[in-house]
């Protein structure tokens, strides 16, 4: 049909015009931009947005599909090849924790891929964000420090045990020392690669589910202010708990974002997020539409009407 009205009686003008606003439909797949290309191409000017009822990236609309890959838990030959498998799967973004123990594992040594520990190889976490950035992602980092992420002790050194913390995920002396000291270690380091910089970090989640604690001294109040936004003041900070059971206990409403973590009645969180949250984007951190296992346990499924319902 198009084209037998091209053929009709138009100038050459109009015809022009005419091919040419068809010239989006008729370029091959090969053509289209990437997510880098399409986002950043006029530069850059601002990074994830949520102060609307959507995300908006670098002033354009944006909708986060994201897949979780922890660098820690894949051996680092084959990062590209599940990065691209993310990519190729449809998501633009992957989000991964980030594991203290495993960075610094002994008090006051680090290890980002050269430390000589024996996770040495699975540590390179510059080389991860640099890999996913190449494979078209973008990245959404779980800095903790506490990141549960099934892991013993939520992610914390064991060494930490050894030197008299008294309250762990408080604002308790101690424990803000050794955080504070490994911030200072970790946030400059990614801090260079954050969208607004030129790189993939889109969002930074604070914490973990921090709405469980049973005492609310709520350590980001006191070291984001300074430090998080000290070298990330230009990437979305978020928070993630469970509307429904936790409400907004585990977030500083107006300093975070709230997302989501569920693994069943996706409407009723919904409802109750938009009403701790309106007018700010709805978004799910983490949906269990499976489980873990433990060794030698049997594997976990799940059927999807529990995953749809209110189970
Ligand atoms: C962005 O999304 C919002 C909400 O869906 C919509 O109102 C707005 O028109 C969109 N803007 C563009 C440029 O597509």
């Amino acid at each position: 049909m198009v084209r037998l009205y091209i053929q009709g009686k138009m100038t050459t003008t109009i015809k022009l015009l005419a091919l040419l606003c068809l010239l989006p439909f008729v370029v091959s797949d090969d053509n289209l931009p990437t997510s880098y290309e399409y986002y950043t191409s006029e530069g850059i000017s601002s990074g994830l947005s949520a102060d609307q009822s959507y995300f908006l990236l670098n002033g354009k609309n944006f909708s986060v599909y994201s897949g979780a890959m922890h660098y820690f838990r894949v051996p680092r030959a084959y990062w590209r090849d599940r990065l691209k498998k993310i990519r190729a799967a449809g998501l633009n973004t992957v989000e991964t924790y980030i594991a203290w123990n495993l960075h610094e594992p002994q008090s006051g040594v680090y290890d980002f891929g050269d430390g000589g520990s024996e996770m040495e190889d699975f540590v390179h976490l510059e080389e991860f964000l640099q890999t996913a950035q190449e494979e078209d992602l973008f990245v959404i980092l779980r800095s903790g420090p506490y990141i549960c992420a099934e892991y013993n002790f939520g992610g914390f050194p064991s060494w930490l045990l050894r030197e008299n913390v008294m309250g762990f995920r408080t604002t308790e002396e101690n424990y803000i020392k050794y955080v504070t000291r490994w911030f200072n270690v970790l946030l400059p380091k990614v801090a260079q690669y954050q969208f607004t910089k030129g790189g993939p970090i889109i969002a930074l989640q604070v914490e973990n589910e921090y709405g469980n604690q049973e005492y609310q001294t709520f350590l980001p109040e006191k070291i984001t202010l300074k430090t998080f936004i000290r070298f990330l003041f230009k990437t979305l900070l978020v928070t993630s708990d469970s509307p429904l059971s936790h409400q907004d206990k585990g977030t500083l409403p107006g300093v975070f974002l709230q997302t989501a973590n569920l693994g069943a009645s996706p409407e009723k969180q919904f409802e109750k997020l938009l009403e701790l949250q309106p007018d700010r984007p709805l978004m799910v951190m983490e949906f269990w539409i499976g489980w873990f296992d433990f060794w030698t346990s049997e594997h976990n499924t799940k059927e999807v009407d529990s995953v749809k319902g209110g189970i």
